[in-house]
């Protein structure tokens, strides 16, 4: 297994792929409708992450008009972050950041979102230590949110202007 990773915007032929992903990291799982819909809506945002040849994650995400979940009152555009998952024997060595942070560079130039949010199950450590990681704040509670009852943090961060390192 080689450690290099590339990154490259999702097209059609990868949604199997994708989709398999998805099934093997997540509870969460959708039609193949919804994933071409988020894909021709935001393709910018719809990156995966190849390694040995194949895609080994992705990140897929919708810009919607709001309000801020940072600076109260304050209308935004959020890019919020619908899924993102590393196949496990590729974890740990920075794929999931550079997703997330191609993402919001993404978000910010083709799409002149302001704000990114995410919802993330509270016992995700993992997961929810890698948004800290990119200064994500816990910004709400969702009691419930998913299916088996568990509760969500909404993690929300601001997006400069310039280039996000
Ligand atoms: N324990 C502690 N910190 C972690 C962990 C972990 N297991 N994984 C990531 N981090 C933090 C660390 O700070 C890490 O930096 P470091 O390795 O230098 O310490 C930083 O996040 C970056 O980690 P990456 O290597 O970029 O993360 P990875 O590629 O391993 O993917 C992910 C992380 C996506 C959470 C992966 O574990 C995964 O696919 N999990 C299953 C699916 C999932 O939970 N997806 C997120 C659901 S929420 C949503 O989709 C909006
Ligand atoms: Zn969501």
């Amino acid at each position: 297994m080689s450690q290099g990773y590339t990154l490259r915007t999702f097209r059609s032929e990868d949604l199997n792929r994708v989709m398999g992903i998805n099934f093997e990291c997540l509870p969460e799982n959708y039609s193949s409708s919804f994933y071409r819909e988020l894909f021709s809506r935001f393709p910018e945002t719809f990156i995966v992450a190849e390694a040995d040849a194949e895609i080994q994650g992705y990140i897929m995400c919708r810009v919607e008009r709001g309000f801020s979940k940072l600076r109260s009152l304050s209308p935004a555009r959020l890019l919020h972050v619908v899924s993102i998952a590393v196949r496990e024997p590729y974890r740990r060595r920075g794929i999931a950041k550079a997703l997330m942070l191609e993402a919001m560079n993404k978000g910010v130039t083709a799409y002149e979102a302001t704000e990114c949010y995410l919802e993330v199950r509270v016992s995700n450590e993992p997961a929810v230590r890698l948004y800290e990681d990119l200064k994500f704040t816990k910004t709400k509670r969702n009691y419930g949110y998913y299916l088996d009852g568990e509760d969500a943090w909404v993690m929300s961060a601001l997006l400069a202007k310039g280039k996000i390192q």
